[in-house]
Order: C-alpha cells, then structure tokens, then sequence
C-alpha cells in the first residue's frame, strides 16, 4: 500500500511538474515550497548527492553552510541554476541528471532547514587580519592575483569552505589534501630530498612543484624513493604562532574573499 502510494505522489509530482515546468525559465518562486511530499523525496535526493559536501544539517563540512543562503538574499530561482548548473571553476558540481523537480524537492528540504542570518556581530578586524594574511600566508597562497602558488588559490574561500573547517584546518592541519597540492619528497640517489605539491603522476614519472614554485618532472627509477608524506606542505598555526585573537581577525578577512568578480555569485 505505502508503495502505490509512493507511486501515485511520484506520478502526481510528475503531472503537476510537466505544467510547471513546461516554461524556459524556471519559476521565480520553488512550486514545491511546503509541499510534504516533496519535502521527504528532497530529503533523500539531499542526503545521497549533496550532504557529504555539505553536511546532513546543511550547515556545511567541506562545502559551505547553506541555511543561509535565503537570509543572505539568494532567490528561489537563482539556488534553483546553482543546484541544476554548479558554481564553474570550484568543487560544486553541475548536476544535470537532477530533473527541475527534483531541483525544486531538494529546494523545499533546504527551506525547512533554513536558518535566519546570525545576529551576533561577527567577530574579528579585517585590516589587521589581512596584514597578518600577508605576512604568514601570501607567501604561499594567492588572493586576487597577487601571492605564491605552493597551495591553492583562496580567492573564494569566503564562500567556498565554512569559518570552522578554515579554523581547524589553520590550527591542526589536514590529512585530506586537494588534487594538485598532495605533499611529496623524492629523494634522489645524492644530495638533499626535494619537497614539493604533486602536480601529476603517472606509472613512471611525476611532476611536482617544489617549495620555490619550480614545475618539474622527474623519473620515477632515476630516484632512490618518491614517497606521498602525510604532512601537508603548510605548517600547522598553533596559538604559540598565531594567538585566537590574530585567528579572529584572520578569518574575519579570508571570510571577505567571495571570489574574482561579484557575478560569480548569482543571486
Ligand atoms: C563535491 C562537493 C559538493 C557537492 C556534492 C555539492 N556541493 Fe554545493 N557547493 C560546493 C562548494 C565547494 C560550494 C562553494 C562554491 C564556491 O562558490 O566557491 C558549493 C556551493 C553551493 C551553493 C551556493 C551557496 C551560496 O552561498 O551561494 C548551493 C546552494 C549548493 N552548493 C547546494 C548544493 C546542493 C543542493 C547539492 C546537492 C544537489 C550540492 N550543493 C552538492 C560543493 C559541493
Ligand atoms: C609553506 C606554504 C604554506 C603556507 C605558509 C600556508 N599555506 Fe595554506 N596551504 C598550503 C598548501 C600546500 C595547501 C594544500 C594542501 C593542504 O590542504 O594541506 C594549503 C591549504 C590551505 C587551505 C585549504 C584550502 C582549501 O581550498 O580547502 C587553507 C584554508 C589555507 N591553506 C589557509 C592558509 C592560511 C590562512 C595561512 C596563513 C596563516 C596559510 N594557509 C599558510 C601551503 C601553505
């Protein structure tokens, strides 16, 4: 019985879908909203294809918080392109086999997990966060346009990872490194090991950039050993070298970065 049920909601979701969504554009407003039938499908749509990224609350792990996102301004139908086409250029993945009412179910899910914006000023100085920014980090991280390459651009870090994963990710390092920027020493048969981000590897080479931004490749038998480290190439910032008042106003700069030009974010 539950299963004819189910059935049926699919196939009357389907109908009502194929009038909505008959139209180019989407709807301005998600169709769905309060609809508890498509609250449930958007639910398990959400758990399988979005909540490792995003986390089962929605209030982000690797990806950002996105209970905000309607606090924040973001309209049904912009949210709507985001799922259905991806953020270009970042880990947000375009999902073109979610149909658009599916799109909307996820939407009517999000709704219900929806968060007002936070009212406690957030914490921290900017000016002086982006001074420290400089002195500690630019060297290896690029922000727009200016900065080292040894790891990855964070031009957008304010929208692509949540305040607390950048926290801990300064504070106790990572043992889950991007492609691209995966630590590597190879040693060869003399002198010093060279270090270095994993750019490519294949079966007999790998191509690394080394600590002074040199792209080079190398042999895999012309060296004594290619070992992956554990450690990632950026040192870990403990309070001895970076006291929680300078990691306020640190993360209170790099939440500033939304990226390269403001259309990015689509409303
Ligand atoms: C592989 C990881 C990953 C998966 C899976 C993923 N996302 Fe994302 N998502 C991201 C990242 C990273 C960003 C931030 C991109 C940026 O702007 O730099 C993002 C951004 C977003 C945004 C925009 C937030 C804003 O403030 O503008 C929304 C909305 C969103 N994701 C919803 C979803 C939904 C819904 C799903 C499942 C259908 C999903 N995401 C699946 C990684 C992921
Ligand atoms: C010696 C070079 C180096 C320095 C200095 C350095 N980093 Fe990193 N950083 C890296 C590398 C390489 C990675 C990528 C590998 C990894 O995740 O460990 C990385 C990764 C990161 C990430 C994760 C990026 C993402 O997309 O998830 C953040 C955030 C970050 N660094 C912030 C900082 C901040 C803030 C500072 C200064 C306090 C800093 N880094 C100093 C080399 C460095």
């Amino acid at each position: 019985m539950r299963w004819t049920c189910s059935v049926l909601t699919v196939g009357v979701l389907c109908v009502v879908g194929s009038s909505l969504f008959a139209a180019q554009d989407p709807p301005a407003k998600n169709p769905l909203e309060g609809n508890s039938d498509a609250i449930r499908g958007g639910m398990g749509l959400y758990r399988a294809r979005c909540a490792d990224c995003h986390g089962m609350d929605a209030r982000g792990v690797r990806a950002p918080d996105i209970t905000q996102v309607w606090a924040s301004g973001r309209t049904d139908e912009g949210l709507f392109k985001t799922i259905k086409e991806g953020v270009s250029g970042t880990e947000m993945p375009a999902n073109p086999r979610i149909s658009d009412v599916e799109g909307w179910q996820i939407l009517a899910y999000l709704r219900t997990l929806a968060a007002p914006a936070p009212t406690d000023p957030p914490r921290g100085n900017a000016v002086n966060g982006e001074n420290i920014f400089r002195a500690n980090c630019a060297g290896c991280h690029r922000v727009n346009g200016a900065g080292g390459r040894l790891g990855p651009d964070l031009s957008r870090i304010g929208v692509s990872r949540p305040r607390e994963a950048v926290l801990l990710r300064i504070r106790r390092g990572t043992e889950d490194f991007r492609p691209g920027f995966e630590p590597v020493t190879l040693t060869p048969p003399s002198g010093p090991p060279i270090q270095g981000v994993k750019k490519n590897e294949d079966l007999f080479s790998v191509q690394i950039m080394d600590t002074r931004e040199r792209i080079q490749g190398y042999e895999k038998d012309k060296m004594k050993s290619v070992k992956n480290d554990t450690k990632s190439a950026m040192p870990v910032f403990g309070p001895d070298r970076l006291s929680d008042s300078d990691l306020d106003d640190l993360l209170r700069y790099l939440q500033t970065l939304r990226g390269f030009d403001p259309a990015v974010v689509p409303k």
